[in-house]
């Protein structure tokens, strides 16, 4: 029964469960029906909610979106989201691009596969970076070969508007030291997304970083001139800095500035993610051999002084000028990955929901920087940088007040024309 012990625990640090004024509240607990309630996972396995202008389908697998659809400035519904069709092929599909899920219990890399907490060096296992003396890695990506976003949520409530998913993870899973307990709720407000992720750390002292690995496409892959993102923009106000990496992503230790007019300056003002493609010095900034971006950007909004994350603005814009898609990114997180789909290689189908229908030339698959990944999270691989001094934000302990990330996603039609503002303001 420990489970309801933390269940109540968590109670006051989940989030409330939206409701849209005059929606009856449908849902299941478990495998049980709760009152007025037939809300279960529809054929392909996924679970509706909504709100006012958006609709979205969520899936047990990594505690997944799986769809996530706007009206674009022509009234067309736009499916802005990768997934698959069906909640059964998450599991299937080998190439595993953490479409959409949650990774834990500890997000992006882990330097050498190892940490230390209080003296103790922990080693978990690796997934990335085979090399003849590591053949199963040399580092650990999102959680380890079997990390959350690689296992069956439970669905413990589905409203309306609203889902909350719970993981348990035991003591010792993937090498990692203590049982987790989580839970994630989704809602979908007016034009928004807004979700809350808890975690316990509830028998030893462990790492704890979550965040939402979703691959953005603000035109449904329905763009009839470019099959390409690269003509998304995207500001972030507070980006003045990132974490500096190695040629496999690992963190130096180093935190870099982000002069004005660099290749990683998205904060003086929006600019689209492809305009600066055609510079040489693009290559590399996303690793060995990679053009484009792959990059923690730190999100400091404490220069100015104490600040509501709710009230401060938001960390990222990302707009697409050809749907007039706009989401605004709010969070309490620290900093913010940005990924513009370098790895993509052509390999990953889109869903029923997307992409184009009467033009043949162009495949029905995901290509090469044809979506951008945004992920809401702490400083990447910390708990390896002590100097950064944030082990009370990534180390937890029983008794500890539990991890906890919020964001809210608030979307918006924002018809401007492409190049108004000089050739970065698309
Ligand atoms: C839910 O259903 C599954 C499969 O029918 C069963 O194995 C499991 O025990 C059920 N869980 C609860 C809480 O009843
Ligand atoms: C898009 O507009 C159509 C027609 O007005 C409407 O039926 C649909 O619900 C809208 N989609 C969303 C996600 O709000
Ligand atoms: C699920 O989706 C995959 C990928 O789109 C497809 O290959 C498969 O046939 C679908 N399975 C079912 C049961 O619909
Ligand atoms: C997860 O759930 C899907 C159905 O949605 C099922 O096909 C798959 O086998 C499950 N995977 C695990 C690891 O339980
Ligand atoms: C990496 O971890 C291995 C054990 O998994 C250890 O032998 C080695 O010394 C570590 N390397 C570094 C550079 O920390
Ligand atoms: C949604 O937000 C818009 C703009 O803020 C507002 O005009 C509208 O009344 C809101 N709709 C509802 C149902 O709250
Ligand atoms: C491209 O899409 C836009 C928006 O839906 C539409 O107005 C335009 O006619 C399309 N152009 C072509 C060549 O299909
Ligand atoms: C992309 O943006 C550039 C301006 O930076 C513009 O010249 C070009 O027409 C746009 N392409 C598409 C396909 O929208
Ligand atoms: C990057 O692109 C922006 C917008 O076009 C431009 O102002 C800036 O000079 C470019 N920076 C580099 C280093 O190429
Ligand atoms: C670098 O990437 C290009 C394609 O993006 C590929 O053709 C080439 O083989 C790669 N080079 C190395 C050394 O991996
Ligand atoms: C393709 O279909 C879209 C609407 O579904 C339409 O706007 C566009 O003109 C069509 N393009 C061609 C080349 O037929
Ligand atoms: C719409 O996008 C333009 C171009 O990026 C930007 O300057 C403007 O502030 C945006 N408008 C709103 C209301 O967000």
């Amino acid at each position: 029964m420990r489970n309801s012990i933390v269940l109540s625990a968590l109670l006051c640090a989940t989030a409330t469960l939206a409701q849209i004024p005059g929606e009856t509240l449908t849902g299941t607990v478990g495998n049980t029906s709760i009152a007025g309630s037939n809300a279960g996972p529809d054929k392909n396995g996924k679970y509706v909610i909504q709100g006012v202008g958006i609709r979205a389908n969520f899936i047990p697998y990594g505690a997944s979106i799986s769809n996530l659809f706007i009206n674009d400035t022509n009234g067309i519904e736009r499916d802005i989201v990768g997934g698959f069709d069906n909640a059964s092929y998450y599991g299937i599909d080998r190439q595993h691009p953490h479409f959409g899920g949650i990774p834990g219990r500890y997000a992006n890399r882990i330097k050498n596969s190892s940490f230390v907490i209080d003296g103790t060096t922990y080693h978990v296992l690796p997934n990335e970076n085979p090399t003849p003396e590591a053949p199963q890695g040399a580092d650990t990506l999102h959680g380890g070969p079997d990390g959350w976003d690689w296992r069956n949520w439970t669905v413990v409530a589905h409203t309306s508007s609203s889902i909350t998913f719970s993981l348990t993870d035991p003591d010792g899973d993937q090498g990692f030291p203590g049982e987790v307990v989580s839970y994630v709720t989704y809602s979908l407000g007016n034009m928004s997304w807004d979700f809350k992720m808890v975690a316990l750390a509830t028998t030893k002292k462990t790492p704890i970083m979550l965040s939402s690995h979703v691959y953005w496409n603000l035109d449904g892959f329905a763009n009839n001139e470019t099959a390409l993102a690269l003509n998304h923009s995207l500001w972030m106000p507070y980006a003045g800095q990132r974490v500096g990496t190695d040629n496999i992503l690992i963190p130096t230790g180093d935190i870099l500035s982000n002069q004005q007019y660099s290749l990683n300056d998205f904060w003086s003002s929006p600019k689209q993610i492809g305009a600066n493609f055609t510079n040489p010095d693009l290559l590399g900034n996303c690793g060995f051999n990679c053009t484009g971006y792959d990059t923690c950007y730190l999100t400091n909004r404490a220069q100015d002084g104490p600040y509501d994350w709710r009230e401060k603005g938001p960390v990222a814009r990302l707009r697409s000028a050809w749907s007039g898609i706009q989401v605004d990114v709010f969070t309490d997180q620290d900093a913010f990955q940005v990924y513009s789909c370098g790895g993509q290689n052509g390999s990953m189908a889109l869903k029923s929901t997307q992409g184009l229908f009467n033009v043949t030339d162009r495949p029905r698959t995901i290509p090469q920087y044809g979506c951008i990944v945004m992920e809401v999270e702490d400083w990447i691989d910390a708990i390896n940088q002590p100097e950064w001094g944030r082990s009370k934000k990534q180390i937890y302990g029983p008794g500890d007040d539990p991890y906890v990330l919020q964001a809210s996603y608030q979307f918006s039609l924002n018809s401007t024309a492409v190049g108004l503002n000089g050739p970065g303001s698309g």
